[in-house]
Order: C-alpha cells, then sequence, then structure tokens
C-alpha cells in the first residue's frame, strides 16, 4: 500500500468533501454510460492517492511510534478510479514529485484502467489553462475536475479556461477562511495578500465589495475618513457564487461550507456546470448532494 508519503490533511471535513464530490462521480458516470462522451476525471490537486487523518493530541494513540494503515483513508484518485461505471481516463495532477510517484502507482492498483492514467507532475493553473485551450465538445469529451488546493492557489483565469470549454463540470474548494483572514479589518492589506485575493477571485472589486469608507471624528485631524471591513463569510459565499455565475452556465446556490473543529469555515465546496444541455440535471443532483450533506 504506497503509504509513505500521504499528507496529513484535515479531520473530518476532509471525509465530508471527499463523500459529497464521490456522490456525484458515480450519478454523473451513470448518467452518462450510453452516451458517445468520452469521460474524464481531473484532479487537479491530487496528492498522493491516500491521506492521513490529522492526529490530535486527544487521540488515546497520539505519539506512539509506528503507523496504522488503517488510519489512512482513500485520497480522491483512489475514489475517483473506484467509481463504477468508470470514467474512460484519469488525469492527475501534482506539483510534488514523491506524490506524484505514488500516483504513478495507481496503475499497478488497478491494471485494467491503467492505459487510461496519466499522471502530470505540473503546477495545476499552468496545466489547465494550457489543457482547456483544446476544443473539447468536438472531440466529444466530457469531464469532471476537483480542484481541491491547500490553500489559495487556484487562479481565477484557470476557472474561466475551464468554464470556457462547456464540456467540464467543476467542484471548487474555495479556501473562505484564508480569503477573510487576508481581508483585515482596517483594510491595510499588503501588496503581495493584495495580489492574491485579485488572482483568486479575478477582480479588484473585492475592494469595495467587502470594505466601506466611514466618516470619523479624529482628536488631531478633525474629520476624516476610516476603512471598515463590511465582510462576512455570508458576504463572500455569496460573492464567489456570483463571480462563478458570470462564467459558468450553471452555478449550485447551496455551496456546502466545511468547517474546522472549532466550527470555523475553511473551504466552500462549490459546484458549476459547463454544458447547458447537461445543466438542468448536472444541477439538480449536485444541489441535492451539498444540500443533504
Ligand atoms: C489538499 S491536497 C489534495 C488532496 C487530494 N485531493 C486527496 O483527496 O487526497 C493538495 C495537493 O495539491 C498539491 N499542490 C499544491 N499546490 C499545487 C499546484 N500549484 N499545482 C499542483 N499541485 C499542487 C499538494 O502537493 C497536495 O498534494
Amino acid at each position: 500500500m504506497p503509504i509513505k508519503n500521504s499528507p496529513e490533511f484535515g479531520g473530518d471535513w476532509t471525509s465530508e468533501k471527499l463523500g459529497m464530490v464521490s456522490a456525484y462521480l458515480k450519478r454523473y458516470t451513470d448518467a452518462l454510460k450510453f452516451q458517445p462522451f468520452t469521460l474524464v476525471y481531473v484532479d487537479a490537486f491530487a496528492g498522493a492517492g491516500y491521506w492521513a487523518p490529522k492526529k490530535t493530541e486527544d487521540d488515546a494513540f497520539f505519539g506512539i511510534e509506528g503507523e496504522d494503515p488503517k488510519a489512512f483513508i482513500e485520497g480522491s484518485a483512489r475514489v475517483a478510479l473506484g467509481v463504477e461505471p468508470s470514467f474512460h481516463e484519469f488525469i492527475f495532477i501534482e506539483k510534488n514529485t514523491k506524490r506524484a510517484a505514488e500516483l504513478e502507482q495507481l496503475k499497478n492498483d488497478f491494471p485494467n484502467k491503467a492505459e487510461g492514467i496519466y499522471v502530470e507532475k505540473a503546477e495545476a493553473n499552468e496545466f489547465l489553462q494550457h489543457k482547456c485551450r483544446e476544443d473539447w465538445i468536438r472531440k466529444n469529451r466530457r469531464a469532471v475536475l476537483f480542484l481541491d488546493p491547500f490553500g489559495m492557489q487556484v487562479e481565477w483565469k484557470t476557472i474561466e479556461c475551464i468554464a470556457n470549454t462547456k464540456a467540464i463540470d467543476m467542484w471548487l474548494l474555495f479556501p473562505i477562511g484564508a480569503v477573510n483572514r487576508l481581508l483585515k479589518k482596517d483594510g491595510e492589506i499588503n501588496e503581495k495578500w493584495a495580489a492574491r485575493l485579485s488572482a483568486v477571485l479575478g477582480t479588484e472589486d473585492w475592494r469595495t465589495e467587502f470594505y466601506r469608507k466611514s466618516k470619523q471624528l479624529t482628536l488631531f485631524t478633525g474629520e476624516g475618513e476610516a476603512t471598515e471591513k463590511t465582510a462576512t463569510f455570508k458576504s463572500i459565499e455569496q460573492f464567489v457564487v456570483r463571480r462563478l455565475k458570470d462564467v459558468f452556465v450553471g452555478v449550485a446556490d447551496n455551496p456546502y461550507t466545511l468547517v474546522n473543529s472549532r466550527n470555523s469555515p475553511l473551504y466552500l465546496l462549490c459546484f458549476a456546470v459547463g454544458s447547458k444541455t447537461g445543466k438542468p440535471i448536472a444541477l439538480r443532483i449536485a444541489q441535492h448532494i451539498l444540500g443533504n450533506s
């Protein structure tokens, strides 16, 4: 079992997110099994195929040497390979050399699917922006893409390219916790953070959307202007859904909020559909999954 380089990801929310994406994958391949499409699963932050739930000091066995293989849980790549009816092709994108090597091992574990497995050791944005320039529709290819970054790695430009294919359904883990942290209360955001926010949201509008200027009386200078943060988790969520609706034909209105052990939002699991004909059924399935979770 290739577990050496399996990263330690989050706790319950990791299982929650994988459960929802996997439920969609099953419904997707089943719905399209008699259609003349090549079905592709694209995992843009593919990991190693396994992940280990984070150990905490509350765990009874915390600190005990040695790994318990049962503590390693299937990651998204393995989950997708296990889906039946099967996808025809699997594209696993992973920047980390060791994890990409682990992904190659999946060809041994799934020999009857090995010919359709492509491991790309690459930066996800670069790879996807290049790949999405292909004419997916003409080639009769339809895909589900999972964008599962740790943080604010996904650029809006990449999301636009994905939407433009009109052939890809996208599950996006949007880092709402990190975005909220970067949107500092006093609006004093350094250039590097501001550039990252603009790259992730694809606009500078966050400056006016999430802040307001208010008049303030100061002791020495009299009347002045203060910047005040107005953003809430809800308003950030609504902004993200609106942005996705600008480029995709359909977007689930009910992204699922994944929270940490202190109930603080970490990520939004968002869904967007690429094809006009697939929109009604894809949205119905995804919204049902998101709503029921
Ligand atoms: C949250 S983990 C993915 C977990 C995986 N989907 C799973 O369920 O097992 C994010 C992965 O993305 C990889 N990564 C980080 N930045 C990347 C980038 N810019 N391009 C491609 N992979 C990246 C990391 O090495 C890590 O393995």
